[in-house]
């Protein structure tokens, strides 16, 4: 693997924030050993599936937990600018490509246990890359070595991608923004990403305004994050 030049940006979320993420990882391992591929999406842009995707990963390895990220948002991958990436850096369109072997494509971070496998650039043809038997392939290798592999996907409205990638994974994550998205489109995302055969784990409501938000004492990743708390 290549050598430590990844770095993950500490400053991605508060210290109270990262609690609900702990609560999150502990909970994806409460789900079982069969559940290790897991797909984030979100209805659209924005909604935050890379930081939840980053987050997330970063809690599991903080458990121990050896955990490979891949951005597999290929058409605007927001990723090595959250890890600061120093010098050129290969991805998953290289890979799948052909044009580089699978030990050029993943990289060491700062955080104990998690690696990290970037998008690369931006090809052509991201649909089909994803559908080639490299994909399927490629998981299969890592799924024996790592204990999580979290995929930051596109958003399922968007193109098919995280439908296909969902199709190679044991189970979908979708994050939804609140108040920005209609409830039949959550129903419709959520729809698509079972169909795949992956099992559907939840939503994750984010961007919750604490201040405002009936939800009060509950956190935002379920009601674990706030007890013992005032
Ligand atoms: N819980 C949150 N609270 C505040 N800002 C957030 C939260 N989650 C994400 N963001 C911000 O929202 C923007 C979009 O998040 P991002 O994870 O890139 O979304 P996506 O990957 O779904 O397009 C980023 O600027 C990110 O820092
Ligand atoms: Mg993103």
């Amino acid at each position: 693997m290549t050598k430590i030049d990844i770095l993950y940006n500490k400053n991605i979320i508060s210290k109270e924030l990262s609690e609900h993420y702990t609560a999150l990882a502990t909970n994806i391992q409460f789900l079982g050993k069969d559940i290790k591929k897991i797909v984030v999406s979100s209805v659209q842009e924005n909604e935050g599936k890379s930081t939840v995707s980053i987050n997330l990963a970063k809690s599991l390895a903080d458990l121990g937990l050896k955990v490979l990220i891949i951005d597999g948002d290929t058409r605007n991958s927001v990723m090595l600018a959250r890890f600061k990436a120093r010098g050129k850096v290969e991805g998953l369109t290289s890979y799948l490509s052909g044009s580089v072997g699978i030990e050029n494509v993943l990289y060491e971070t700062d955080v104990n246990n998690l690696t990290i496998l970037p998008s690369g650039q931006i090809p052509p043809n991201p649909t089909s890359l994803l559908q080639s038997r490299n994909f399927e392939i490629m998981l299969s290798a890592f799924e024996k070595y790592y204990d999580y592999i979290i995929i930051d996907a596109p958003p399922v409205g968007a193109v098919i991608d995280a439908a296909i990638i969902a199709k190679q994974c044991d189970g979908s994550i979708l994050v939804v923004q609140s108040d920005a998205i209609k409830r039949k489109f959550v129903k419709k995302a959520k729809d698509q990403l079972e169909q795949s055969g992956s099992k559907f784990l939840g939503v994750i409501l984010n961007k919750v305004d604490m201040e405002v938000s009936s939800y009060g004492g509950y956190g935002i990743y379920g009601n674990y994050g706030n007890y013992g708390k005032k």
